[in-house]
């Protein structure tokens, strides 16, 4: 397994080892599907197959989780299950068993093959069956490690909530260095050229309104709502909010965004998951 490597000096007495992985996009199904949800987990299995060389994600999956064990956090950004299949779902919890994580939403967790969607109503849908075995609440959460702060978002539908706002403000109160995880990257001009080309959209939280218009964005849930905007300045502003994790894009790169540092992880059924050594 490929590991992308992060170091951030934050000053701690003991230096703190974080494991993220993304995007492990588990495409399983079972008989009890409906025909739909059956031909088009087997296509993109396929699909997934040929790109990550004949390995399956599962087995990906199972290589980080190994590595896992040598890391003082395990942090999920998101898309680990393409779609929340009954299969998945029961895949998930047999492989997570025991272990203490977070996990945040990606937009295909909740992502249904049957409606070919995954709305804001999917996720609620979604959200009592994920929490039946995670140990953390995947709209929000967090977990303090050896002095530094973790915290995970949901903006799997490209925006924050009020109630994000909030949490974010009562995790600053710990006074406590906060390194940020979510699935859609903060909104970079670096990025979202590539995004446009690969998946025509800016897959970017907070793009201007004005550069969704100058790609003829149509995504209707794309141009940030009040609460995102409010959320970014939070972040923007905060010096305890020190860096941001994402993932989403399929490809990696690094930005500094809101005047953070951020970094964008590729998938781990690409064989890569993402080191971060907090000093
Ligand atoms: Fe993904
Ligand atoms: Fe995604």
């Amino acid at each position: 397994m490929e590991l992308l490597r992060t170091e951030l000096d934050l000053g701690l007495a003991q230096s703190v080892r974080i494991l993220q992985v993304s995007d492990c996009h588990l495409s399983a199904c079972c008989e009890e599907d409906s025909e739909k949800a059956k031909e088009k987990s087997k296509k993109k299995t396929a699909a997934f197959l040929q790109e990550s060389g004949g390995v399956t994600q599962e087995q990906r999956l199972k290589e980080a989780l190994e590595l896992a064990e040598d890391y003082d956090a395990l942090v999920f950004t998101g898309d680990v299950a393409d779609s929340p299949s009954q299969a998945n779902l029961q895949l998930l919890q047999s492989m997570l068993e025991g272990r203490r994580y977070l996990y945040t939403f990606g937009n295909h967790d909740y992502y249904t093959y049957d409606s070919d969607s995954g709305k804001a109503e999917d996720r609620d849908r979604f959200l009592d069956d994920f929490l039946r075995f995670l140990p953390c609440d995947p709209s929000m959460d967090s977990m303090q490690v050896g002095g530094v702060d973790l915290v995970t978002l949901d903006d799997s539908l490209a925006q924050f909530s009020w109630l994000q706002v909030e949490f974010l403000k009562s995790e600053i109160g710990k006074g406590l260095p906060i390194l940020l995880f979510v699935h859609l990257p903060l909104y970079s001009p670096t990025f979202v050229p590539k995004a446009y080309e690969l998946w025509e959209s800016s897959m970017c939280v907070g793009t201007p309104l004005e550069v969704l218009e100058a790609h003829g964005e149509t995504d209707p849930k794309m141009p940030p709502e009040a609460s995102t905007l409010a959320m970014l300045e939070l972040i923007r502003t905060e010096p305890l909010v020190k860096a941001v994790f994402a993932s989403h894009l399929h490809f990696a790169d690094e930005a500094e965004v809101l005047g953070k540092p951020q970094f964008v992880t590729t998938p781990c059924y690409h064989n890569t998951i993402r080191e971060i050594i907090v000093k």
